[in-house]
């Protein structure tokens, strides 16, 4: 809204339109030089002037009631009149729209998340994948697309063959019905420890997948089974990260569909056979072959991933597919989307690869291979105990505290997550991501839970109680941190649109964090609760705003909002 109003009095002066000047204004480096800046360099070449004079000429040339005009250097700094651009200000954060974007009208995206593998722990990256899907899903979502996500659960593979035999062998129904994920990964181990000394158990599993895939009686039970004590597990999981999905379609989905996939490759005169295996050459654009048809004939990720692609556009009626999932799987990504290019499809250049990095737990990185796996639950539980901690030291007499410490332990992990640049590895530290004091999860809430508690004081003691209806702001002088406040509040459709078309939800978790610290300042500065009506119903109404602000980014990101902790 600032930076609209400026473009409109510098299109009235220069040879440019509003809409190329918006992108050229800046923030001022600090509050106190200004509030929006031009900077003058790319107007030097047509007007054969230093930028220094040009800005210094266009400061002078400007004469406006509501804005200041000053130039610095090769800037023209532009400062508002507070109490007017503060209500016009108000005015647009309060309208309905405010915080919604147009630019998905008409559009569908698919986003494929979580994605983990039955009968294997849920790891971290599968919980960066759900974090992560889960918050670009709200954004999407609040953009305007129509939004859809997928559970691509693995659940196809030979591997399945190994699980089936060592159960065979080694099953034991009540350690699995008590520890599901625990009991087949270590079903999954002994396999792998015996298969070394005992040439038969791989005959076994192959042929048991074997029979899975002939859909035979037993193989489809056991298959079936795993399944769907893994998804049991999952599912709690889910619950308590609140993540919903609109399908849980795994691998096995799309078992059928590979068929017509292998002959689209061939009548395309894409496959060639190579040492016994088909595959997709992709020399031309610099990439390994990708594997179509394994040297034991069945099929194959990439297969699977194919067929899937066809179905979310052609079935789903997607227009832009996401996959959030880990870096390391950037090859796979690319030959698929090389593949459907070959294939002549131009919707491949909609299939996006939304990559992240590793994340490890305090220093600990989670995998499957013996002795070195991290739980996820377990993660989840010591978070929420700790939480509990702190709650019972800080507000012994917090009635609910049980299903704060839940909100405020998943809140840290979720924003502790989604705070960090997507692409970056995190060393996740649970005492750094649950400091009440840091840029945290925690500290946001506890400011949200802040400024509840200062709305409901308002309420009994200030007329008006808790309607805050907008009034004039004439007589008010605004201090430097309300004004700061405000200015930081206008700003944000733009952040939210940067955060949508990056694809990068820590865009809206740093700007989550500013507003948090901003009000912290506005009310240590402050007396808030003091006041003559008119200033404090105005600065009742920055604070009811500020939380409307934060209760509305943290419900994006996927944390919740106590309103007391
Ligand atoms: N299940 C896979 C894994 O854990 C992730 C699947 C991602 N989605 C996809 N369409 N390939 O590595």
């Amino acid at each position: 809204m600032l930076t609209k109003k400026i473009a409109g009095i510098l299109e009235l002066h220069i040879d440019m339109t509003a809409q190329e000047i918006v992108p050229m204004l800046e923030q001022p480096p600090h509050p106190e030089m200004g509030d929006v800046a031009f900077p003058c360099f790319l107007l030097a070449k047509s007007l054969r002037k230093s930028p220094a004079d040009i800005a210094t000429e266009l400061a002078a040339s400007i004469q406006e009631s509501e804005v200041t005009a000053e130039a610095a250097g090769p800037y023209v700094n532009f400062f508002f009149q507070r109490s007017t651009a503060a209500e016009a200000i108000f005015a647009q954060l309060s309208h309905p729209d405010f915080g919604k974007l147009t630019i998905g009208e008409g559009k569908k995206v698919v986003i494929d998340m979580s994605s983990p593998n039955i009968a294997k722990p849920f790891g971290i990256g599968h919980l960066r994948s759900t974090v992560i899907g889960a918050a670009l899903y709200r954004m999407y979502e609040i953009a305007g697309y129509s939004v859809e996500n997928v559970n691509h659960l693995g659940d196809w593979g030979t591997q399945f063959g190994k699980q089936i035999a060592a159960y065979k062998r080694w099953g034991d129904d009540e350690k699995l019905a008590k520890e599901p994920i625990k009991e087949s990964l270590n079903l999954y181990v002994k396999f792998h420890d015996e298969e070394e000394h005992d040439q038969t158990l791989g005959q076994e599993a192959r042929e048991w997948f074997r029979k899975l895939e002939q859909g035979d009686e037993e193989a489809t039970r056991l298959w079936n089974y795993f399944v769907k004590i893994s998804m049991q597990e999952f599912e709690r999981m889910y619950k308590r990260l609140g993540v919903d999905f609109d399908h849980v379609l795994g691998e096995s989905f799309y078992i059928d569909r590979t068929e017509g996939m292998v002959t689209k490759l061939q009548e395309s005169g894409l496959l060639i056979e190579s040492d016994e295996a088909l595959v997709v050459p992709l020399e031309e654009e610099g990439l390994p072959p990708c594997l179509i048809i394994k040297q034991d004939g069945t099929t194959i990720y990439p297969t699977r991933d194919l067929a899937t692609a066809y179905y979310r556009r052609e079935v789903m009626g997607a227009d832009e597919i996401l996959y959030v999932v880990g870096a390391e799987q950037k090859l796979h990504f690319q030959q698929v989307i090389a593949v459907l290019r070959k294939l002549g499809e131009p919707w491949a250049e909609d299939c996006i690869h939304v990559p992240f990095g590793l994340m490890k737990f305090e220093g600990r990185k989670m995998s499957t291979r013996r002795g070195k796996v991290i739980f996820l639950e377990e993660v989840l539980d010591e978070a929420v105990q700790r939480a509990r901690e702190i709650i019972d030291s800080k507000n012994p007499n917090l009635p609910n505290a049980e299903e704060v410490a839940e909100q405020v332990g998943i809140g840290a992990i979720v924003f502790g997550d989604l705070k960090n640049h997507r692409l970056n590895e995190i060393n996740f530290s649970l005492k750094e991501a649950l400091s009440f004091e840091g840029e945290t999860g925690p500290y946001v809430q506890y400011t949200y839970a802040r400024i509840q508690s200062l709305l409901t004081k308002a309420a009994e003691n200030v007329p008006g109680g808790n309607t805050r209806s907008f009034i004039s702001l004439d007589k008010i002088s605004i201090s430097d941190a309300a004004w700061n406040l405000l200015k930081h509040l206008s700003r944000y459709p733009d952040y939210l649109e940067k955060a949508v078309c990056l694809k990068e939800p820590s865009i809206l978790a740093r700007y989550v964090i500013d507003t948090a610290q901003l009000f912290n300042r506005f009310y240590h500065h402050e007396r808030i609760l003091d006041g003559e009506p008119q200033e404090l119903e105005y600065k009742l109404l920055l604070a009811q705003v500020s939380g409307e602000r934060i209760h509305q980014i943290l419900t994006l990101l996927g944390v919740e909002t106590p309103e007391r902790m």
